[in-house]
């Protein structure tokens, strides 16, 4: 930095000697290698603990919240981390945003998964949902915390039954327009996807009930159709995810088919979000899921790929390192060149 502010000649003519330096640069900020199922660590050194996560873009920057499950945390409560990033592959953290003592007096083994953050423009808050359960699964709701600013201390605020039906795993889903909608299981009927209100701190209205058992709910709108996916009912071990499509978020849904051949139960994943990029060149939609390790809880890892998506069609490939540039949008299979 010294050289290049005070003595920009003799950069240059260093630039002119080796030519390669440009290049490795380039490398370094514009496309990035993602490895599924690596140990991802963050600024620190330590590995991310953004489980069943979802990301939220504010400005030009990824902000990434998950349960954080580290080793050594106090039983009694609750944790999410927010970690930030500019290209999707080198991670800061950010802050602890939850740290809950059980809220609702759910009592031993309480449930706080799933969480995903909205930005309300319009309130300027940001909001979280989040699914708040007693260790049985029995309670079945929706949590929502707010803050002030992305990454500070959220606030609970409250738990509810979206438009009274039970809920369980949650989605997250920003169309295009910039509307919110949160995707939830409703065990005895399937899953739903509803509207927030217009503080997104409750629901306005369900768009459509898809009578299927899926946890793990996500969606995308790309090229005109809307993509639904997610996972079958089989708690943490992983089960064949399956997509439908539709034209309109009210349906009609399409069947649901295999992401991935079925044998690889979705390469030991789950999925959690479907995270849209949309960039100078091209728009890459990538399967966020979870490879989850439940007797090491915090060892879990996370399986992004970029989906081959389509004409009412999506497939995800089997997991490769892969490279992103988020400016333009493109993503590169290294195997598949
Ligand atoms: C999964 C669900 C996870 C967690 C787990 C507990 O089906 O997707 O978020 O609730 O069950 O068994």
């Amino acid at each position: 930095m010294f050289v290049f502010k005070t003595r920009p000649k003799a950069w240059f003519s260093l630039a002119a000697l080796f030519p390669v330096l440009p290049l490795l640069n380039g490398c370094v900020t514009g496309a990035p290698t993602i490895s599924p199922e690596a140990r991802w660590t963050d600024d620190r050194g330590l590995q991310i603990q953004a489980h069943g996560g979802g990301i939220l873009k504010y400005g030009d920057t990824y902000y990434w919240f998950g349960e954080d499950r580290s080793r050594g945390l106090d039983r009694s409560k609750r944790y999410v981390s927010c970690y930030c990033s500019t290209d999707l592959a080198h991670w800061k953290f950010c802050n602890r945003v939850v740290q809950l003592s059980d809220p609702e007096h759910l009592g031993w083994g309480w449930v706080l998964e799933r969480p995903k953050v909205y930005y309300n423009a319009k309130t300027g808050k940001f909001v979280m949902y989040a699914h708040i359960d007693n260790a049985r699964y029995q309670f079945a709701r929706v949590a929502v915390l707010t803050c002030d600013t992305v990454d500070g201390n959220y606030r609970y605020l409250k738990s509810f039954r979206p438009l009274g039906h039970e809920s369980r795993d949650i989605g997250q889903f920003v169309d295009d327009d910039g509307t919110a909608y949160l995707i939830f299981e409703d065990r005895p009927y399937g899953f739903r996807i509803a509207k927030l209100s217009e503080d997104y701190l409750g629901i306005e209205k369900e768009m459509c009930l898809i009578p299927e058992h899926m946890e793990g709910g996500a969606l995308a709108h790309y090229d005109g159709i809307y993509y639904v996916l997610g996972s079958s009912l089989s708690g943490w071990r992983p089960n064949p995810n399956k997509y439908a499509t539709a034209t309109r978020l009210t349906g009609p849904w399409s069947k649901f088919q295999d992401i991935a051949p079925p044998g690889t139960k979705t390469y030991g994943s789950q999925s959690t979000m479907l995270l849209k990029v949309t960039g100078t060149k091209e728009t890459t939609v990538i399967f966020m899921g979870d490879v989850w390790k439940p007797r090491a809880l915090w060892d879990s890892r996370y399986l992004w790929m970029p989906l081959r998506i389509g004409g009412g069609k999506v497939w995800l490939p089997q997991p490769e390192d892969w490279t992103l540039n988020v400016k333009t949008g493109e993503a590169l299979v290294k195997n598949k060149g």
